[in-house]
């Protein structure tokens, strides 16, 4: 049976945590399981699903043999959560969730003070290439910009008094809600395309290189498919045109391919880019709640959520457009702050220190990201709550 160690590691420098099976297997530098939050939440195995092998052992070292296999990533779990793991009331919850968007992946569930705790953030550029990608992203923004004949004017009461909301809209101080939805649209279709891309790179890498991944596959899987339900929650309120359909198209051809060879060369670069990108949108967003709690979106002011969103969010039904509006931008900052927290990552080695959970949304919302030593700190802490609970779980099933 293996054992589980935790012991202070010197990697290159800065002093990284490392936790480590006693097994033949080589371990990454940062080594974390590969739980996902949401095995930690549901996954305390049963006793008839725990593996065979602690079936037969003592009481003891059964106990010991499911701590390990919860928490080492030699165990079972340590690629998330397995429907086997569940218990049968874990498995009616998830059929009862399944009317209520229990299709999807992981995804977040916010309270109130959590959607207006987010914070437009900028990450302070340290590389040449930090900068030039920073450049790069505003560059793109402002052609994006000049393209729609968007000024992105602050609009003030003494515009009010001189223009109605039409008369802005038609000079381009003002996004309608039409010209918001294309936007939107636009945006959120390039934007669900690099956690598939770097989610597959990682995929092939595991399969090819026939290693573990250290959890980074399911965190940029879901990020993709974040991105994805942002674009069908909005798809559900826009009637795109066949022009924007077509650029879509035309910006998907480019894009992925672009995205797909910078993340094969450097994939440091392209988290670090997604996360330029990311800062950007959760200033947009904030900009278009801002719109709508001024009444600058008449059409928006009493707007529902579409259900796609109720389910998703798990939102009340009454709901409202802008409370999704909020949870998107909520979810824009989780990944503004974990991209560049992988990004400040060994891109070989580390292993991903959100695949057991994520720090509270506060955290998520208001700063940039994790530096290496911070990720492991955070891997640490996450690890010995989560060894204390399975613990825990097991004393009272003995
Ligand atoms: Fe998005
Ligand atoms: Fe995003």
């Amino acid at each position: 049976m293996s054992s589980l160690l935790v012991m202070p590691l010197r990697a290159g420098g800065p002093s990284v945590l490392r936790i480590a099976a006693t097994s033949s297997r080589r371990a990454p530098a940062l080594c974390l399981a590969g739980l996902h939050t949401s095995s930690i939440a549901r996954t305390p195995p049963a006793p008839s699903a725990a593996p065979k092998n602690a079936a037969s052992s003592s009481s003891s070292s059964a106990a010991a043999d499911a701590t390990t296999s919860a928490l080492s990533h030699e165990g079972r779990g340590s690629e998330g959560a397995h429907y086997n793991d569940k218990t049968e009331a874990d498995i009616s919850a998830l059929i009862a969730t399944d009317k209520a968007g229990g299709w999807t992946l992981m995804n977040p569930i916010y309270t109130e003070s959590d959607l207006d705790s987010v914070k437009v953030v900028y990450r302070e550029p340290q590389t040449i290439t930090d900068a030039t990608i920073r450049n790069m992203v505003r560059l793109t923004k402002w052609t994006f910009d000049k393209v729609t004949g968007y000024k992105g004017t602050h609009i003030t009461p003494d515009h009010l008094k001189s223009s109605t909301i039409e008369q802005l809209r038609e000079k381009g101080d003002l996004l309608s809600d039409k010209a918001w939805l294309k936007r939107i649209i636009f945006l959120e279709s390039i934007a669900g395309v690099p956690g598939m891309v770097g989610g597959t790179l990682r995929h092939l890498r595991s399969l090819r290189l026939l290693r573990r991944d250290g959890g980074w596959i399911h965190t940029l899987l879901e990020e993709a498919e974040n991105e994805r339900m942002h674009l069908l929650t909005f798809m559900t309120v826009a009637r795109p045109s066949w022009l924007t359909r077509a650029v879509v198209l035309g910006a998907q051809g480019v894009f992925y391919n672009l995205f797909f060879l910078t993340y094969l060369i450097t994939p440091k670069t392209a988290h670090r880019f997604v996360a330029a990108l990311e800062e950007e949108a959760v200033r947009t967003y904030t900009h278009c709640i801002e719109d709508v709690e001024r009444g600058l979106v008449p059409e928006w002011s009493d707007k529902p959520a579409p259900q796609i969103a109720i389910d998703y969010w798990r939102m009340p039904e009454d709901a409202s457009l802008l409370d999704v509006i909020k949870a998107v931008r909520a979810d824009e900052a989780t990944h503004r702050f974990v991209n560049h927290s992988l990004a400040n990552l060994d891109q070989k080695h580390d292993f991903n220190p959100f695949a057991l959970g994520e720090p509270a949304p506060e955290i998520r919302g208001t700063i940039p990201g994790f530096t290496r030593e911070e990720s492991a700190k955070y891997a640490n802490e996450t690890q010995q709550k989560l060894l204390g609970a399975a613990k825990e779980q097991q004393e009272k099933q003995s």
